[in-house]
């Protein structure tokens, strides 16, 4: 699962952050997983490291559930808290991709003072660029490996054999997010909260728009050709 433990082996590495941003079911996940391998850096998904502690019934977990299930956002304390520890590990020397962090302008001018305490380059941001009429049919056909975190979609990118990942054989599940009315909650908290932040990031000159309408692999083509670019 992407709580950034998992590595990308010996890719050629970011130097920097990359910051994904874009509403619930824009791709973020898919595409942090697959340049996280190629670059070979940690994908670090502040939904899936809270997914992990709720599951644990840790307390930091517990604090965060409430919020996770009406589809609004942990306080930003805690998240900050989370993320200060993770990227402070040794495998995060030579770049990592946040997938879902920062999402409010506090966690985003943290950050910013974060790089700059630690001579860090600034980082990359990409906004993904979808409609949203498309959210919700991806989103509700959304299925996940329990094992991997590989992501399936139901309608578009259906496992071989249904309810089982294709890698590992694992159990596919659906996040308890993933329905409707949730939904719904966690768009609205996107236009509220997040939409702002790529506003405060377009102002200072630093956001790539991304087409996270086409197929995933022209996304990813798409993505690191910015990269190169950069
Ligand atoms: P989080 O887990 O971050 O959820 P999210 O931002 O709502 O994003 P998703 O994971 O739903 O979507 P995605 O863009 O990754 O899409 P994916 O690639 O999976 O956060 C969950 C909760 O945690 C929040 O609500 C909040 O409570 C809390 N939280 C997390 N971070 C926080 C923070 N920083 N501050 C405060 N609270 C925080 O794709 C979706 C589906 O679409 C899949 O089925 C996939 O196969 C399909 N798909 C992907 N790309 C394409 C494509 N190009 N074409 C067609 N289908 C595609």
């Amino acid at each position: 699962m992407a709580d950034g433990s998992g590595r990308g082996g010996n890719g050629p590495g970011l130097g920097r952050a990359l910051i994904l941003i874009g509403p619930p079911g824009a791709g973020k996940g898919t595409q942090a997983k697959t340049i996280a391998k190629r670059l070979g850096v940690p994908h670090i998904s502040t939904g899936d490291m809270f997914r992990d502690l709720v599951g644990r019934g840790t307390p930091l977990g517990e604090r965060a559930r409430p919020y996770m299930d009406s589809g609004e956002l942990v306080p930003d304390d805690v998240v900050l808290e989370m993320v200060q520890e993770r990227i402070s590990r040794a495998d995060c020397a030579s770049g990592f991709i946040l997938d879902g962090f920062p999402r409010t302008v506090p966690q985003a001018e943290e950050f910013e003072e974060i790089v700059q305490k630690r001579h860090l380059l600034e980082p990359f941001v990409i906004h993904f660029v979808v409609d949203t009429n498309l959210l919700l049919r991806r989103l509700t056909g959304r299925r996940t490996c329990s094992v991997g975190g590989e992501i399936y979609n139901i309608y578009d990118r259906p496992p071989k054999v249904p309810g089982r990942c294709d890698n590992d054989g694992g159990e596919l599940i659906q996040r308890p997010d993933d329905h409707e009315e949730i939904i719904t909650s966690r768009l609205s908290t996107y236009e509220a909260r997040t939409k702002v932040l790529v506003d405060y990031f377009r102002r200072k000159g630093k956001v790539v728009d991304l087409d996270a309408m086409a197929p995933p692999v022209t996304v990813t083509d798409h993505l690191l050709g910015v990269l190169a670019q950069a």
